[in-house]
């Protein structure tokens, strides 16, 4: 048995409740967990930050089994080093600035980060470990409001992003493929579509409204503010997730995969849920307001994951009423001590 070394790469997060340089994204944490179970031994790569509690706060629990290296997707020189000195089997490049309306806001950063991100990996898995296997976080953003005549998003839906994280997604994705056409790498794609769970980042959509939700039913709070409550996603868990993309970069053929649950809800829906499981109507509490709209937005995503599931063998276990009840009881929790 050849213990495989796995290389993940955490930028900074900005999920959390501070704009903070987490190692420990939501999906870096699962990814970490999920692979230490399976006998690797895990590095990540983590940003400096002035709070040093914020770097590996959702990792804390297993810091003793992984190792960390400062480093940043935007400085090269701190890559090579670490591909250098881990050399690793596999690279998962799941760091970004992952928040669609703060792209509206900071969008060169965004695109340095997601974009140019991505090609200085590239680079350096090139040149010191070609012979590794890569893992790029594309994303569902990337499609836009295109939608296949039957409703679904697939492998082969014209792409059309409409939020700067859309493209520089975009730039990612087509890099990656570029770089295994050019240079045979192993190099692929998850084109993941929006997974939650309880280490989701409390300015995401979900986490936002259980969160506020769980301290409305408390008497911790009073209203919950929203944005656009009429878009469609394809919700899923975070921990589903994340076995999907140790299955593409294990897949023998480097490829590209939809990973989706096929089923889509509204933010209403997800909002009445969520509310209704605490006792409350959701309109008695919801306001709208202004500063959590898109200036494009992206109305309707639901995933075919037809491919995944037949070459992969993969499929999410979570529902979504389990994924938002997991994420109710962990609020319910934390605000009861
Ligand atoms: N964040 C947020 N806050 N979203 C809101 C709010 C609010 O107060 N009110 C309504 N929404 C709507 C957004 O306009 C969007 O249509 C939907 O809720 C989901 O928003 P997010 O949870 O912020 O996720 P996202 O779909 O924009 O992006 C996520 O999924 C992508 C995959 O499609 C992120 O995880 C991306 O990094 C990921 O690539």
């Amino acid at each position: 048995f050849k213990q495989k070394t796995a290389y993940e790469i955490y930028q900074c997060d900005w999920s959390s409740d501070v704009c903070s340089s987490d190692l420990n994204g939501q999906d870096g944490s699962y990814l970490a967990e999920y692979l230490l179970t399976l006998g690797y031994e895990v590095h990540g790569m983590v940003r400096r930050n002035s709070m040093s509690e914020n770097q590996d706060s959702r990792v804390i629990h297993i810091a003793d089994k992984i190792t960390t290296h400062y480093g940043d997707l935007l400085d090269e020189s701190s890559i090579d080093r670490i591909l250098q000195e881990v050399m690793p089997d596999e690279i998962y490049n799941i760091g970004a600035q992952s928040h669609v309306r703060i792209s509206f806001d900071m969008p060169q950063f965004t695109v340095k980060t997601n974009a140019l991100g991505v090609l200085n990996m590239l680079e350096s898995y090139r040149r010191i470990c070609p012979k590794a296997n890569f893992y790029q976080a594309s994303s569902s953003e990337m499609f836009g409001n295109s939608v296949d005549e039957d409703g679904f998003q697939r492998e082969t839906t014209p792409m059309h992003p409409v939020s700067p994280y859309g493209c520089s997604k975009m730039f990612g994705y087509s890099i990656v493929k570029n770089y295994r056409n050019s240079y045979k790498l192993h190099a692929s794609n998850g084109i993941l579509f929006n997974h939650e769970s309880p280490r989701r980042g409390s300015n995401f959509v979900t986490n936002k409204v259980v969160k506020t939700a769980v301290q409305i039913h408390l008497g911790l709070a009073e209203k919950l503010e929203l944005g656009n409550l009429d878009t469609y996603r394809d919700w899923g868990h975070s921990k589903d997730y994340v076995r999907a993309m140790h299955l593409i970069i294990n897949h023998p053929e480097a490829d590209d995969f939809v990973v989706s649950t096929m089923g889509t809800h509204s933010v209403r829906e997800m909002t009445k849920y969520v509310f209704k499981r605490l006792g409350m109507n959701y309109e008695d509490y919801v306001i709208q307001n202004k500063i959590f709209m898109r200036p494009e937005e992206l109305q309707y995503l639901k995933g075919d994951s037809t491919k995944a599931r037949t070459i992969l063998g993969w499929k999410p276990i979570y529902t979504f009423e389990e994924m938002l009840d997991e994420m109710i009881d962990y609020w319910l929790n934390v605000f009861k001590k």
